[in-house]
């Protein structure tokens, strides 16, 4: 691996770049305030770097995978090999698996067509992405009030955005007034990574602690509640960054509408419930320091679930690339998978 910094462009910018035979990551650890680019030449290497945060949020994982699967087929190394070492770097957002999946189920190790079909998975998502803005932001009505949750914008994604490509399509349509995004401690996707992206657009955003979710709630006419997902399944449930199920009660006391924004990449159709989504324990670490420095005693213990599994009860709808899926359970979702 090997890197390059530059001050941060006020432009666009991507996240995930393919080019000279090698995989090029905005590292979205040290965002926003420097723009580094690390290029990747294997797999293992890429799933290092999906481990450690360089790379983030399930689309772009999967997307990761299958440039980093096509990296080894490059360098002619043991396909299974690189298949394993990439499926075992994060369990929940089902992304990865499918993405390996799609790429194994090729049954190639002709690195071209390996190339092809990332770049393929790759624009696919952005595609996805576009489409789903535009449905999600069909339900908003103008000066809508909106908080979300996480980073699900282009640095989550192909580009574009899940539950952020619905706030950006949104914008673009007049209808979003006021973004609130959550700080989403311990690793401040929300502070770091959403607000950076809704600054670049001139999007209007306030950062939130998460603690004082409860009271904007109380004392503000928020819309809507807008979230990705990690993994969703067959009855409706989701799983998202650890905290997206308190917002969705807090969301149902206030009568605040809850919508999930997600391609249909992310649903495992295989789990019946969100009871048997496998969900990521991180390094407490990431708990008790912030930055790198220790803000608890020493040797003070932690849990860290990185995720949270928001039943589908809660959630008034599931924003995808095929269409809406309103009121989410086991007949709706299948409903929208039968239309091919
Ligand atoms: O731990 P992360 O940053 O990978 O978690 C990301 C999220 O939980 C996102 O909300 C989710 O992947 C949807 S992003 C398009």
């Amino acid at each position: 691996m090997s890197a390059h910094t530059h001050a941060i462009p006020p432009a666009a910018f991507h996240a995930i770049e393919w080019h000279h035979q090698s995989l090029h990551l905005l590292d979205q650890r040290v965002l926003p305030h420097e723009h580094r680019m690390n290029e990747y030449t294997t797999a293992a290497e890429v799933a290092d770097a999906i481990r450690d945060m360089v790379v983030r949020g399930a689309p772009a994982i999967g997307i990761a995978a299958a440039y980093g699967y096509a990296l080894d087929a490059l360098a002619g190394r043991d396909m299974q090999q690189a298949y394993h070492v990439l499926a075992q770097s994060r369990p929940t957002a089902v992304n990865l698996f499918w993405a390996l999946e799609r790429m194994a189920g090729l049954g190639t190790e002709d690195a071209h067509a390996l190339v092809a079909e990332a770049r393929k998975i790759h624009e696919e998502d952005i595609l996805a992405n576009q489409a789903m803005g535009n449905y999600g932001a069909s339900l908003l009505h103008p000066d809508s009030l909106i908080y979300t949750h996480c980073n699900t914008g282009a640095l989550a994604t192909g580009g574009h955005g899940t539950a952020l490509g619905v706030i950006r399509s949104g914008f673009a349509d007049g209808k979003v007034k006021q973004v609130y995004a959550g700080e989403t401690r311990p690793w401040l996707q929300g502070a770091r990574l959403t607000a950076w992206e809704l600054m670049q657009d001139n999007i209007p955003v306030s950062l939130v602690c998460d603690g004082a979710a409860a009271q904007l709630f109380r004392r503000e006419s928020i819309d809507w509640v807008i979230v990705g997902a990690d993994r969703i399944t067959a009855n409706g449930d989701v799983a998202n960054k650890i905290g997206t199920y308190s917002l969705a009660v807090l969301a149902k006391h206030h009568g605040i509408n809850v919508m999930v924004v997600a391609p249909t990449t992310t649903f495992d159709l295989s789990l019946r419930s969100g009871d048997d989504i496998p969900i990521e324990q991180r390094p407490k670490e990431e708990v008790t320091s912030l930055n790198g420095q220790p803000v608890a005693p020493h040797g003070c213990d932690a849990i860290n679930p990185s995720f949270d599994v928001t039943p589908a009860g809660l959630i008034d709808v599931i924003a995808t690339e095929k269409g809406l899926i309103m009121q989410p359970d086991e007949s709706s979702v299948a409903m929208l998978f039968a239309r091919g």
